[in-house]
C-alpha cells in the first residue's frame, strides 16, 4: 500500500508539479539572443516534445523501479529517475523562457510509458529491463541528436540544454548496459521506434 500511495504521488508530482533541477540548467550562463516569433514556435514544438520524452523517461523508470524485486536495480533506476528530473526541469524552465507551454497530454503520455515499462520489467524480468532502459536511452539519444540539427540556429541556450541531456542519455544506457542488460529482440526495438514517432508527430502540436 505504502509502495503504491508514492508512486502515485510521484507520478501526480510528475505530471502536474514544478521541478526544481539538482544541477545549474546548461543555458544559464548564456545570452539569449534574439529569435523571431516563428523561430520561438519551432524551438518550443522541440523542447516540448523533449519535455514529454522526460515525462515519458520518469514513468519507465518509476514503473520498473516499482516492478522490480532486486533491491540493488532499484536504487540503480531511482538513481537514473533522479538524474531525468533535471531533464524534466531544465525543459520545463526553457519551454516558458521560450513563451511555450507542456504537452496537454502528459497525464496520457506518463500512463502509457508507465504501463509499457511495468509489463515489459513485469514480463521480461531484470536483465531485459535493463535491455529496456539500454534501448530507450539509446532511441532518445538519436532523437536529441536530431534536434541539434533541427533547433533554430540561434537557439543557443534549447541547444546547450539538448547537448548535456545528451550526453547524460548516453551515460544512462551505459550504465544499465554494464548492470546487465540483454539487447532486446528486433521487433521489440520497431515497436517502441514507432510509438516514440506517434509520441513525437503528437506531442509537436499538442
Ligand atoms: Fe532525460
Ligand atoms: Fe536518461
Amino acid at each position: 500500500m505504502d509502495t503504491l500511495l508514492t508512486t502515485a504521488n510521484l507520478a501526480l508530482r510528475t505530471v502536474f508539479a514544478h521541478h526544481h533541477a539538482s544541477r545549474a540548467s546548461p543555458a544559464s550562463e548564456i545570452v539569449d539572443a534574439s529569435l523571431s516569433n516563428a523561430e520561438k514556435r519551432e524551438a518550443s514544438a522541440l523542447m516540448r516534445v523533449n519535455h514529454v520524452g522526460e515525462i515519458c523517461a520518469q514513468a519507465l523508470y518509476t514503473a520498473q523501479a516499482l516492478a522490480t524485486n532486486n533491491d540493488s536495480l532499484r536504487m540503480h533506476l531511482q538513481a537514473a529517475c533522479k538524474e531525468e528530473t533535471d531533464h524534466l526541469a531544465w525543459t520545463e524552465e526553457r519551454l516558458k523562457e521560450l513563451g511555450g507551454r507542456t504537452s496537454l497530454l502528459n497525464p496520457l503520455w506518463y500512463a502509457g510509458a508507465f504501463g509499457i515499462g511495468f509489463v515489459a520489467a513485469k514480463l521480461g524480468g531484470d536483465a531485459m529491463s535493463l535491455g529496456f532502459v539500454v534501448e530507450t536511452e539509446r532511441q532518445v539519444e538519436a532523437h536529441l541528436q536530431s534536434h541539434m540539427k533541427s533547433l533554430p540556429e540561434n537557439d543557443h541556450a534549447s541547444r546547450a540544454i539538448v547537448a548535456q541531456m545528451k550526453a547524460d542519455e548516453m551515460r544512462h544506457a551505459q550504465e544499465a548496459q554494464a548492470a546487465g542488460a540483454v539487447e532486446l529482440p528486433a521487433p521489440i526495438k520497431g515497436l517502441m521506434r514507432a510509438a516514440a514517432r506517434v509520441m513525437t508527430a503528437v506531442a509537436h502540436r499538442v
